[in-house]
């Protein structure tokens, strides 16, 4: 049986619990399998020489982990500089916040030269290679200038966005024709799919054989939808486990009179967390029966502080989250618990266990996996109601969730209210569908779906 090898620029020993949707997931993956996880080590050499980073591996359980440091100017340049100072922000949709500074894209290629360079030597001719996420676009065409002819995939955790803003990137034609260089490309959402399609057909002037194989650069592409899924059996004993549980009771016991409303989400501009507590305020406004009773708990972890764009988004959502409990707030009881810090992943479930709603309302996201958490978490007998964004990947498939549009605060506000309200009868209908679906297109799903996909294509076509 071939080996299974994942390159992603974060990764995360998969016997600890992770923070982050594609660590956790690529984590629960990979301890099914086994093989190597090549990526980076974490640690930022302050006087390192740019291109070279000392590599390290590790064995944890059935998986073998190799990483390599960066130096602080590729650590700068690559992360930092063009992967979220560029390709994030313009992957969600977000031109006016991207810094297209020149410097960057030189730092992006040398850690990418660099990655495949240390990988080459650890590759057996029969590995499957698994390249996850916008950091690593180019690392298969790298691998192939070295003479790799393994299968490789390359998953998009993002969306892709349509191709008039893709090509505000200086090198989105360079970034495109990269992904050629991979047997098989899969994406999140059939929207992102029909992106590619559209841009590969009009800025690249490729032939599509069938809906899912293009030809263009010389090579053809497979380029399909998978939408990642919670591992939900280890999810739900994460929901019984003792951490868990005494959270829930004490959270039940602390909001007995009063509702509980949650937001688990990473700091980021793109999960629309001040249209959020925007959106809030006018529930507070519009339904007074909510004051001194609804409680939003916003956690609100740190993320690439070093980014401007996200010191501003900081800045602003702490404003807006004293704002609100300035002015609604009473000597014993505050609208907003805002927490800027990431809280333990094995409390998650019994929080959100005991909340009535769950707010994922990004502006735009890949597919956010704290919506499909949420619903796993909840008990079938009382679930809470999931208010899901509709510019969230997860909103392809999750159908019975309350769907808003994030930017129309008042329209959230009224949405929040209608799941106060819900009845338990539409709560459970609602919650089983959810439940059943996300089991359905569970982490392994997922998995098996995409290396099925690649084992079909044809090497090097
Ligand atoms: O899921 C998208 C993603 O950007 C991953 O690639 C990443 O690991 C995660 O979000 C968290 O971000 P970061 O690795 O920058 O902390």
């Amino acid at each position: 049986m071939s080996r299974l090898v994942v390159v992603s620029n974060r990764i995360a020993d998969p016997r600890k619990t992770a923070a982050g949707g594609l660590a956790v997931a690529l984590g629960e993956a990979l301890k099914t399998t086994g093989g190597m996880w090549f990526g980076w080590s974490g640690t930022v050499v302050e006087a390192g020489t740019p291109g070279e980073g000392e590599m390290h591996t590790q064995q944890a359980g059935n998986v073998t982990l190799a990483t390599v440091d960066l130096c602080k100017e590729d650590h700068d340049s690559f992360y930092l500089g063009y992967s979220n100072g560029v390709l994030w922000p313009v992957f969600h949709y977000r031109l006016d916040l991207a810094d297209f500074d020149a410097g960057y894209i030189a730092g992006y290629r040398r850690v990418n030269q660099m990655f495949a360079k240390k990988l080459m030597p650890l590759l057996k001719p029969d590995d499957i290679i698994w390249v996850h996420d916008y950091h690593l676009i180019p690392l298969a065409a790298e691998l192939r200038a070295m003479g790799c002819t393994n299968r490789i995939g390359f998953f998009l955790h993002i969306p892709l966005p349509p191709p008039l803003i893709l090509a505000a990137i200086p090198q989105h034609e360079w970034l495109i024709r990269s992904l050629f260089a991979y047997d098989l490309v899969g994406f999140q959402a059939e929207a992102d799919v029909q992106h590619f399609a559209r841009y590969v057909g009009e800025e690249a002037g490729a032939e599509a054989l069938d809906p899912h194989h293009f030809r263009a650069f010389n090579r053809t592409v497979r380029a399909q939808a998978f939408p990642i899924g919670i591992d939900v059996n280890e999810f739900q004993a994460l929901t019984r486990a003792r951490e868990s549980m005494d959270m829930f009771e004490r959270m039940r016991e602390e909001y007995a009179r009063r509702r509980l409303l949650v937001g688990i989400d990473r700091l980021d501009y793109s999960k629309g967390l001040p249209h959020r507590i925007k959106a809030f305020r006018h529930l507070l406004t519009n339904y007074p029966e909510n004051r001194n009773s609804a409680t939003l708990i916003q956690i609100a972890s740190p993320s690439r502080e070093s980014v401007d764009a996200y010191a501003d988004i900081r800045q602003q959502l702490e404003g807006l989250c004293g704002a609100v409990n300035g002015d609604f707030g009473e000597l014993d009881w505050m609208p907003v618990r805002y927490i800027h810090r990431t809280v333990a992943r094995k409390r998650i479930p019994g929080l959100c266990r005991a909340a009535r709603v769950g707010l994922v309302t990004p502006l735009r996201d890949g597919m956010n996996l704290v919506a499909k958490e949420f619903v796993v978490a909840q008990d079938a007998a009382d679930p809470g109601v999931l208010v899901l964004s509709r510019f969230a990947g997860a909103a392809e498939q999750l159908k019975e969730a309350l769907l808003v549009n994030p930017y129309d605060t008042h329209g959230t506000a009224e949405v929040i209210q209608q799941a106060l309200q819900m009845p338990l009868e539409e709560r459970q209908r609602r919650h089983q569908k959810l439940l059943e679906r996300i089991r359905e297109f569970d982490v392994h799903w997922w998995r098996k779906a995409f290396l099925q996909a690649l084992s079909e294509t044809e090497p090097g076509g």
